[in-house]
């Protein structure tokens, strides 16, 4: 009734055109109590093709029997998101807005189309599924689920409608269809509930009435080899159950296009061809049954006559023939415990027959709606368990109908239609006026007729019609529908909706069987025939036909009956209570959602174009309370608005309310409409709604504020910039610092292990010092380790570099025996590598210089000398005399040295030169030879221990030719005399003295020289006739 927050917008061009023909909206009709001034609007617009009217929010919708070009693409764009008032009235402006509210505000809708039979109800839900598939936004998988939506109309429509006197198409069973929506808006998924099939269609029709689509589809459409398999022929005058109403065809039904378009459509919602061929054997053989005929045996029971039926009838559902035909002509009844099979007489055995039919085709259409929900159903991948879907119910149940004979049927779907009724009386009129009365509206109630009362006289517990019918059927005894009807009137007698021919004062008594009842519906009196009420209503199948539909090898049939029912020996409820509890539930899902509703109304009964029969449509304007509607409608106010939602919405148009009001909510919505200057009659404030009269007051507000949204706009989108701008820095800030301390984390605590490891290192290292002396052990093995370990790596720095290299590291306790050995090596290798690398001269000084260190070590010099490398001779060739070399021609002089010779008389120096030779050494003067000493005969040699080259060259005293011991004196002391030793073999003749030397001069005189020391070397005759030798100090010892 209210309007979706999404507001309303008033445009001029949109109100001029709105106002052309007629009014638009009934609201804005000058004389609105008028009925007549009601139904000349309809008529003006009707002629012009404008089938659509509103009241309020409810849409008015004739049925023009013919196509109108105002269902395209782009009549569906113009509707998508524009408000509701903005353009001409159309079921897609109502589709489109319970598609927003459902979006907006998250609420559940439904859309309720109400109207006659034939009045457009069907036409109208598919066009409303229509929008919802086009305009609503799809991806791939959507597509198929919005297929299989639409394609689901066809083949609910060929199997569960049928042409009726009132409509070529009429809806034979009720239908309620969700259609789930996902978060984006798009349709996911769809689920039906269907309502009371009218299955004695099946078996008879009335005259000018056809049986169920499908059968003539099949029949026309099937192909030759398919009717073949099914043993059907191409003419529906063959069958029984397609005659009975004498008009197999329709010209404004083309079956065999339809045929093509369900075929389609079956696949398209996911049937496989086995699945077909199960469902077209089960069609086949309910014409086969109906041309099961039987014949009166002798006894009175009836035989089958049509094997022929029977043996297709056997294929076709997959039963045993036998067990078929024995179940189609008796009963089993358990007398005392025992089964018997009772014969059926011939009128029991039609209606076995005819029951077995509507058994079969009652339930393959519920198998058919649940397979169809099957393949919508929403399966949600993301999230499979959150309820996620939001829903768009929608309802097109069969509408109030009146026949010139009306039964069961007619009564179940015109109780139906009282529901609805009651439904919208409580949505619409009754709430609206107990609205304002609880907010506190100065109100004047509009009467409206209220038919709960005709719903309680139908379904009232123990005393509504439904009651007394079930109670009638539980009944031992010879129940009847006429018992039946003298229970009714027993009982409901009195009530005003209810009169029987007995009641009835003479003008009705006439019009009224005596099998009948009637009612008075709030859409009119129906006259109802009790005939048939209380076996429709008991739906009975016999046990053993259900027994043989059991055993079916038909996958669809072995789905419709249950084994389980066999055994299950609680009475199943009747037809009327089941569609009562239906119904009952049905109308709590419809309560649950936020409605829309459709009226439909039929222009006449001849499905012609262009035609306005104004009594029909007075009639229907009347029961469907239009009048009453509108007068509500009018007499209050247009909109209304929870105080915090309108001033929500308006608040940036008055200075004061934005952008946040602090008071009370009344006083700011108070405040905000005096700024935006509404009149006092236009406007009531209640208790928790601001309720506005007329909807031109609040289309001036939206236009403000469609002007208002721009700046606010610009404010809401830098606000809105700012803020992401700052959630984002704050989001990276955080990042950046969960980053920090997680690195800061990861270093300390290496840090922290580093740590707890060098203290472990020190602990162990200290406990290992302290057991150091221990013998191994776990305390002190890793010390020991590392002691060995750095002295191994100590050594291998701080190797001696060379023989002569004595350092080496101090080892520990431990490795003092290694450090032994290693040293040995280390230096034996050293040795070894220094042997291999020597030169045999280089050898040749060294031995030399190695006889020189034993012979000399005592002597002061000797230190001075061992760096000084001996030479091959200190006077070259040249130096020598050659007259000298050529006295001494075979031997080769092998070193010679300047020496001083001191005589033996008065120790005259005399410069000399002293040739060693390979046998003997001469000493030289010039050119002559002035003494040769053999090496042999050399006794041997003296020398001081101090720093002076004096030597004393020892000779034998028997030696005549010797003149005595020579002294000589030479600069190069150590090597001459080392040579001479090593030449001569004299080494351990050499000898030492410490303080003087004896010597012999001539025939056993014996001379001394004495060493002192002095400063300077100084040699001299002393006085005592001692030659003196003075030599300075060099080495203090
Ligand atoms: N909007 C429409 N445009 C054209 N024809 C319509 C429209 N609504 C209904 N009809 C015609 O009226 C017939 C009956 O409509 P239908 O919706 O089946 O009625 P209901 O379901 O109310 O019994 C349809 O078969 C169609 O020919
Ligand atoms: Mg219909």
């Amino acid at each position: 009734m209210v309007l979706g927050s999404e507001g309303v917008r008033v445009m001029e061009s949109a109100l001029t055109a709105r106002d052309r023909v007629g009014v638009q909206d009934f609201v804005l009709l000058e004389n609105y109590t008028s009925e007549a001034a009601f139904v000349e609007n309809l008529r003006r617009r009707f002629k012009e093709n404008l089938i659509y009217t509103y009241i309020g929010s409810v849409l008015v919708s004739m049925n023009p029997y013919k196509e109108l070009e105002i269902y395209s693409r782009q009549h569906m764009d113009r509707y998508r998101g524009v408000s509701f008032f903005e353009i001409s009235p159309h079921i897609y402006a109502v589709s489109d807005n319970a598609y927003r509210s459902m979006r907006t505000e998250r609420r559940d809708q439904c859309i309720l189309i109400s109207g006659e039979s034939g009045a457009g109800k069907t036409e109208a839900s598919k066009k409303v599924l229509q929008y919802y598939a086009v305009t609503c936004p799809a991806s791939e998988q959507v597509q198929t689920v919005k297929d299989r939506l639409l394609q689901s109309n066809p083949v609910l429509e060929a199997f569960g409608n049928a042409k009726t006197l009132r409509n070529d198409n009429s809806s034979r069973f009720g239908k309620y269809m969700d259609v789930q929506f996902d978060f984006r808006g798009a349709p996911v998924g769809g689920h039906i509930l269907n309502y009371l099939l009218e299955k004695s269609r099946v078996v008879h029709q009335n005259h000018g009435e056809r049986n169920f689509h499908i059968f003539y589809q099949l029949i026309e459409g099937g192909e030759e080899d398919l009717l073949r398999r099914l043993g059907l022929e191409r003419n529906p005058q063959l069958y029984q159950y397609l005659v009975k109403g004498n008009c197999p065809k329709v010209s404004s039904i083309n079956d065999r296009n339809e045929w093509k378009v369900v075929r389609k459509a079956l696949s398209i919602i996911g049937f496989c061809e086995e699945e077909v061929e199960e469902l077209l054997n089960i069609i086949a053989s309910v014409l086969h049954l109906g041309n099961v005929h039987f014949e009166e045996e002798d006894s009175g029971s009836a035989a089958v006559t049509t094997e022929t039926q029977i043996k297709y009838l056997a294929r076709l559902l997959a039963v045993d023939g036998t067990l078929l035909k024995e179940a189609l002509t008796h009963k089993k009844i358990t007398a005392k415990g025992e089964e018997l099979m009772s014969p059926l007489n011939l009128e029991q055995a039609a209606s076995a027959r005819d029951a077995l039919s509507k058994a079969v085709y009652g339930r393959t259409f519920t198998w058919l709606v649940n397979k169809i929900n099957a393949s919508l159903a929403y399966k949600d991948e993301v999230y499979p368990t959150s309820r996620s879907a939001s829903v768009i119910g929608l309802l097109d149940i069969y509408g109030f109908e009146v026949f010139q004979h009306n039964s069961f049927e007619q009564f179940c779907i015109n109780y139906c239609n009282e529901k609805l009724q009651q439904l919208f009386i409580e949505l619409t009129l009754k709430s609206e006026q107990e609205e304002y009365e609880s907010e506190g509206i100065a109100w004047e109630p509009v009467p409206f007729f209220n038919n709960k009362i005709i719903c309680d006289l139908v379904e009232e517990k123990f005393r509504g019609i439904i009651s007394i019918l079930d109670e009638e059927c539980l009944r031992p005894g010879d129940a009847s529908d006429i018992t039946f009807l003298e229970k009714l009137e027993d009982t409901v007698g009195g009530h005003p909706h209810f009169v029987t021919h007995k009641l009835a004062d003479g003008k009705v008594r006439k019009v009224l069987g005596r099998d009948e009842f009637r009612l008075l519906h709030y859409a009119g009196e129906v006259n109802y025939s009790v005939n048939g009420f209380l076996d429709k209503n008991n739906d009975l199948l016999f046990r053993n036909l259900k027994e043989v539909m059991c055993q079916s090898e038909n996958n669809i049939v072995t789905q419709c009956f249950d084994r389980d029912e066999l055994t299950d020996k609680k009475r199943p409820e009747t037809t009327a209570t089941q569609f009562k509890n239906s119904l009952a539930k049905l109308m709590e899902i419809l309560m649950s959602k936020e409605p829309s509703y459709i009226r439909c109304i039929k222009p006449n009964d001849a499905k012609q174009p262009g035609r306005f029969d104004e009594m029909l449509i007075r009639h229907q304007v009347k029961y469907l309370g239009l009048m009453e509607n509108l007068r509500v409608r009018r007499a209050g106010f247009a909109y209304r608005r929870r105080y915090e939602v309108f001033l929500q919405r308006y608040k940036p148009l008055c200075p004061e309310t934005w952008p946040n009001w602090d008071g009370r909510l009344a006083d700011g919505v108070s405040t905000l409409v005096k700024h935006l200057g509404y009149k006092p009659d236009e406007f009531k404030l209640g208790r928790s709604k601001i309720f506005i009269r007329f909807p031109k007051t609040l289309f001036a507000t939206e236009d403000a504020l469609e002007v208002k949204k721009h700046s606010i706009a610009t404010i809401l989108q830098s606000n809105w910039r700012g803020y992401r701008e700052r959630s984002k820095y704050q989001r990276l800030r955080l990042a950046a610092i969960a980053i920090q301390s997680w690195w800061r984390g990861v270093l300390d605590r290496r840090r922290a292990r580093i740590r707890k490891q060098a203290a472990d290192t020190i602990r162990s290292f200290i406990k290992g010092f302290i057991y150091r002396n221990h013998p191994r052990c776990p305390e002190n093995e890793y010390f020991l380790d590392y002691v060995r370990y750095s002295f191994l790596m100590n050594l291998r720095r701080n190797l001696p570099k060379n023989v002569l290299d004595k350092s080496w590291p101090k080892p520990p306790p431990a490795l003092i025996e290694a450090s032994e050995h290693l040293r040995k090596m280390c230096m034996q290798n050293m040795v070894r590598i220094y042997c291999r690398k020597t030169q045999p001269e280089w050898k040749n000084q060294m031995e030399q210089k190695v006889t020189a260190s034993e012979i000399f070590r005592d002597k002061d010099s000797y230190p001075q000398s061992v760096p000084k490398l001996f030479v091959g001779t200190r006077l070259s060739t040249e130096e020598i005399n050659p007259k000298v070399l050529q006295a001494l021609a075979n031997d080769k002089v092998k070193y010679a040295v300047a020496v001083t010779k001191y005589d033996r008389k008065g120790y005259r120096p005399r410069s000399r030169q002293l040739l060693l030779m390979s046998t003997f050494a001469v000493i030289v003067e010039q050119g002559k030879l002035k003494q040769r000493i053999d090496y042999s005969a050399l006794r041997g040699i003296s020398v001081s221990s101090l720093s002076d080259g004096v030597f004393v060259l020892h000779l034998p005293f028997e030696d005549k030719k010797q003149k005595g011991d020579v002294v000589l004196q030479t600069d190069h002391l150590i090597e001459a005399l080392t040579k001479l030793a090593i030449s001569a073999d004299k080494v351990s003749c050499v000898n030492v003295s410490q303080d003087s030397i004896k010597f012999t001069v001539g025939r056993g005189k014996e001379a001394l020289i004495d060493f002192t020391v002095g400063p300077e070397l100084l040699i001299t005759k002393a006085k005592n006739g001692h030659l003196s030798v003075t030599a300075p100090r060099l080495n203090s010892r």
